[in-house]
């Protein structure tokens, strides 16, 4: 058997997605080199369906590190939401309540915009690989193994290794129980998440609470929509026709008082839902961020979100990482980005508990549902709270 090629950088980088790409275009523009792979093609990261949803934050940092252009010009600005329940919508005017707006921009584009940019760069970004192992992560010289989409393996030693692998991450498996704690919580239902060839039924999102379970009406563009319905995590889409999706769509949303323009359905999906954290973020020389290291349920699109801003502070910790010759930052680093995390962990939580039926409820339970939504709606106290966390906390710490 040939040996593997050695490869040297600075950063190893595990998982190409919009965090590692986005680290390492951080990186690079800080002069500090990095090779990134994953398991994936870029087509197939490309085609998955994620989360359309950016914080201010979020935009800010892709326009201003000069990854995307795009943004403004192919997204779409969203100054509010509209709440429905009860038998009734309630708009929440984020701009007027917080001076901030979200971003209609699909996290398929992010993905392109920075695998286009790390390109154009000539960064060392490989898609496609196999056999990913990393090992001597508390040694000076961490390893990064992989065998390229030709067939022939590397050995990469670096500097530092950060998992961006997903929330399946490898990464996150090397760091030994003892050094760790995971906290857990399951959901019972999951999302029945469809594509649809049609016009918007609304200027902008609603996130709908009715007897038949949640709704999200969200959108892609002027002839593509993106919709959301809790369903059983044991559905099977196979069931599900497009009358049959349509017409609980249109009950849900009709119960408030909504109708949606119907068409063609493109896509169906069941997303599961899971809230997560590994704490500390780092071990020895490896650190992980977005959702290597933490999952949140996809209410309110916090997922992408809280990745970009893991990697907009594992930056600046790497490079004085790299700098001092030290691991002190990563230790550093981990604690700043938690104190985000836990945030955005309560925000996702609270949005997914506040607006889906659960099984188990009582009736006392769904009257303070209920509740919470007309103290929320009711005032511009009560509806501050939800604007600032769905716009994005001031920026990181
Ligand atoms: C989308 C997904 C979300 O989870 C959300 O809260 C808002 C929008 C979306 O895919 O468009």
């Amino acid at each position: 058997m040939t040996p593997p090629t050695p490869i040297r950088t600075q950063v190893a980088i595990v998982g190409a997605g919009p965090a590692g790409l986005m680290l390492s275009h951080l990186l690079s523009s800080a002069g500090i080199e990095s090779v990134a792979v994953d398991l994936r093609s870029r087509r197939e990261i490309e085609e998955t369906q994620r989360a359309g949803i950016l914080e201010q934050g979020s935009v800010d940092l892709l326009v201003e590190t000069g990854v995307s252009d795009r943004v403004h010009r192919d997204g779409y600005r969203h100054g509010g939401i509209e709440l429905a329940f009860g038998g009734a919508s309630h708009r929440i005017d984020f701009e007027g309540l917080v001076g901030a707006a979200a971003q209609l921009y699909p996290q398929t584009d992010v993905f392109i915009d920075l695998a286009d940019a790390r390109a154009r760069d000539g960064a060392d970004v490989r898609f496609g690989v196999t056999d990913v192992g990393v090992g001597d992560l508390t040694s000076e010289r961490p390893v990064l193994r992989f065998t390229d989409a030709e067939g022939v393996a590397h050995e990469v030693r670096a500097d530092f290794l950060v998992g961006t692998d997903g929330s399946r991450s490898l990464c996150r498996r090397e760091v030994p129980e003892q050094e760790r704690t995971q906290y857990f919580r399951e959901y019972p239902f999951a999302w029945f998440g469809i594509l649809a060839e049609a016009p918007p039924s609304a200027p902008e999102l609603i996130y709908n609470h009715s007897p038949r379970g949640f709704a999200l009406i969200s959108q892609r563009t002027e002839t593509l929509q993106r919709m959301y319905f809790q369903c059983d995590p044991a559905a099977d889409v196979g069931d599900w026709s497009d009358d049959r999706i349509w017409s609980e769509l249109q009950a849900r949303v009709g119960h408030n008082g909504h109708v949606l323009q119907e068409g063609p359905i493109t896509s169906r999906t069941v997303l599961p839902f899971r809230s997560f954290v590994q704490e500390p973020m780092h071990h020895g020389r490896l650190v992980l961020a977005g959702d290597a290291a933490h999952t949140v349920p996809p209410t309110g699109a916090k997922g992408l979100n809280l990745a970009l801003a893991d990697v907009r502070v594992l930056a600046e910790e790497l490079e004085r990482a790299v700098a001092q010759r030290s691991t002190e930052p990563l230790a550093t680093y981990s604690e700043r980005a938690l104190g985000r995390v836990w945030k955005a962990q309560h925000f996702s939580y609270w949005m997914t508990t506040m607006l889906h039926t659960l099984p188990e409820a009582t009736p006392f339970d769904v009257r303070r549902q209920e509740g919470e939504l007309a103290s929320l709606t009711g005032s511009p106290s009560g509806s501050a709270y939800l604007a600032e966390g769905y716009t994005g906390w001031p920026g990181p710490r």
